[in-house]
């Protein structure tokens, strides 16, 4: 019998992802057609406007995160957060040829989040909280490096 152990788990998906990496990034365009208009309601729910500190967890390769570097201009920033190094160094890459000076990245597993509290004035999360196997102890990290008051809002897979 195959027992879950969410250090396995997290193991797996960090390789897959490693791996993933430059595919996920390859079919950006077509996923941003499919995400897009999503992607943008989700930064109106969290409130990302101008001059807005942004922290985007499970980053990937980034197109979240320019949308959000996009709206805030060049009085906000952006942190983009993943696990893996890979997928991240290409989010670092199309901030750097669209020109972005406002999007900064971290290697970090959600769950072990380390930013300092109440530095951020909007968290979002674009197909990312699935793949944390303790997802309160993710969301409890965000809340912490949220402001107060500030908003939280995620893109998650459902049902058709
Ligand atoms: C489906 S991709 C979404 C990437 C990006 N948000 C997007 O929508 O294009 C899922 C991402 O979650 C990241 N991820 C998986 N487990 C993670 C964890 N424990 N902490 C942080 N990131 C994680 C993966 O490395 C991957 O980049």
């Amino acid at each position: 019998m195959t027992v879950f152990g969410p250090k396995g788990y997290k193991t797996t998906t960090h390789a897959q992802w490693q791996d993933a990496a430059k595919a996920w990034n390859d079919w950006g365009q077509v996923l941003n057609q499919w995400l897009g208009p999503a992607t943008q309601t989700m930064l109106d729910m969290a409130g990302v406007t101008t001059g807005s500190h942004v922290l985007d967890v499970a980053a990937g390769a980034g197109e979240q995160s320019l949308s959000a570097a996009a709206r805030i201009g060049p009085t906000g920033q952006v942190l983009a957060t993943d696990i893996s190094e890979n997928i991240l160094e290409f989010a670092a890459e199309n901030a750097r040829a669209e020109g972005y000076e406002n999007l900064d990245t971290m290697v970090v597993d959600a769950e072990a989040l380390d930013v300092a509290p109440a530095s951020f004035d909007v968290a979002i999360s674009r197909v990312g909280l699935i793949y944390f196997p303790d997802q309160m102890a993710a969301l409890a990290r965000i809340r912490t490096a949220l402001k107060p008051g500030s908003r939280f809002a995620a893109m998650v897979l459902s049902t058709p």
